[in-house]
């Protein structure tokens, strides 16, 4: 990948910075919101790589709007990735949609749980990344298995780049499930 690929200019735009708000917290009495808090780790460069641009944008090498990627990143219980334990994967595409507020990235993602608590189940994630800047929060609006009718929000902020080519998400997930 080369240094002006759509991806890597994403990935210097997510290098770490301090969030825009905190994450809210679900708390007693927080209308039966489960919270799942998780790391995402993402290589977005190298042989190795867990996110790649599937389709260049046609307007150019450097544009963003128009380029579509796929990413199969892992889900870990913790920001370090030697010493945390893979839990899942997060596994979707995602797609440059924004035309005059860059980088305004489409995104559907899933969380696929394989080992621990949720292992077995899945969460579907679908909305904007809006800002790379603070805290990047989007809909839940289902799941399987154990959150089957599952809905909530998923916020997530940089945690650190433990390689050049790396960096870490601090996953908050808020969901309920609703069989009303
Ligand atoms: C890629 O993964 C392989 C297999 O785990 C490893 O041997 C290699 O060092 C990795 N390459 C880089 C650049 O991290
Ligand atoms: C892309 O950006 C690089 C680095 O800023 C620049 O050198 C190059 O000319 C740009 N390419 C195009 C096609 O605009």
């Amino acid at each position: 990948m080369t240094s002006s690929s759509p991806l890597l200019l994403l990935a210097l735009m997510l290098a770490w910075s301090a969030p825009a708000f905190l994450p809210a917290r679900a708390g007693a009495g927080d209308q039966g919101l489960k919270h799942i808090h998780l790391y995402m780790h993402e290589i977005f460069a190298g042989p190795n790589a867990t996110a790649i641009v599937a389709v260049p944008s046609p307007l150019g090498a450097n544009a963003t709007f128009g380029v579509v990627g796929v990413l199969d990143d892992e889900l870990r219980d913790g920001p370090d990735p030697k010493s945390s334990s893979l839990v899942g994967r997060y596994q979707g595409i995602f797609a440059g949609a924004g035309l005059v507020s860059p980088p305004g990235m489409q995104s559907a993602i899933n969380f696929v749980f394989t080992a621990g608590e949720h292992s077995g189940s899945t969460l579907a994630m679908l909305g904007p990344v809006l800002s790379f800047t603070g805290a990047i929060e989007r809909s839940v609006v289902g799941g399987t298995g154990a959150f089957r009718m599952a809905r909530g929000y998923c916020v997530m902020t940089a945690a650190g780049n433990p390689t050049p080519d790396s960096i870490v998400y601090e996953v908050d997930l808020f969901v309920k499930m609703d069989y009303a």
